[in-house]
């Protein structure tokens, strides 16, 4: 065959990717990365300082994947550093700790951080996120059950797993489906398939039921006046 054919085939079935870890320090960033990259759990907590790097190679279907890992700093301290790395991102792991009720309220403002450094909506929409419930296997301390953490994300078009880079548990099935969604994207003209598809609730369903959650009394939770007749 033509060198030049087959170096243009080549070419269309690799990929090179970049993917950044957001969330809270000390939620599991870290150890999820290696825990898929190295099959290894470190207890031990090693503070990532700044960003650290990495880079691996991946197969989704007929197309091999060079993934540029760029595990974030949690920590408020490292903003400065932080900033530099969202742009030309195509995927996005963000992992919270379910029982630590702080850092899964604090989701919204790694997203909030992330847009200001991105600028335009339209960037955002050429991104893949992926929800972390991580440390699962600490099942008495956990405060944030599955349905809240899997509304929050499904409601945005955020895929959702239920995570432990302790046990391995949903590590290998949450980058799976993080690289073949990445790739669907890519072969999709870099816009994010449509998200009604895929998710459980559409976002006034999930807006419905974020109301009932909080409402005060159960005229509030229907959405009436105290008093309104039947
Ligand atoms: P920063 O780099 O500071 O942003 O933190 P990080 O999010 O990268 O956290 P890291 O991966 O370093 O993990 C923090 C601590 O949680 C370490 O002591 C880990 O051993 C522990 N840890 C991480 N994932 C799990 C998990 O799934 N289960 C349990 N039990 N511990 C975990
Ligand atoms: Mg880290």
């Amino acid at each position: 065959m033509d060198t030049n054919v087959q170096k243009r085939r080549e070419n269309k079935k690799s990929l090179r990717i970049k993917v950044i870890s957001l969330g809270n320090a000390e939620v599991g960033k870290s150890c999820i990365i290696k825990r898929y990259c190295e099959k290894r759990f470190v207890p031990k907590y090693l503070a990532t300082i700044g960003i650290d790097y990495g880079v691996t190679k991946v197969q989704v279907r007929d197309r091999e994947i060079k993934v540029n890992i760029f595990d974030m700093a949690g920590h408020p301290f490292f903003y400065e550093v932080r900033n530099e790395f969202y742009k030309d991102s195509q995927g996005v792991i963000l992992v919270y700790d379910v029982g630590l009720r702080e850092s899964f309220d604090a989701l919204d403002s790694w997203l909030t951080e992330m847009k200001q450094e991105m600028g335009s909506q339209a960037n955002m929409e050429s991104i893949i996120f992926v929800v972390c419930a991580n440390k699962v296997d600490l099942t008495k301390r956990r405060v944030v059950d599955e349905s809240e953490g899997r509304l929050w994300a499904e409601s945005r078009g955020f895929q959702y797993f239920e995570t432990s880079a302790q046990s391995g548990e949903g590590i290998s099935e949450m980058f799976q489906a993080f690289f073949s969604s990445i790739t669907d994207m890519c072969e999709n003209g870099g816009k994010r398939p449509n998200p009604e598809v895929s998710i459980g609730f559409t976002k006034e369903q999930a807006d419905t039921i974020r109301r009932i959650r909080s409402s005060k009394d159960s005229w509030d939770m229907l959405g009436v006046k105290p008093g309104a007749t039947r």
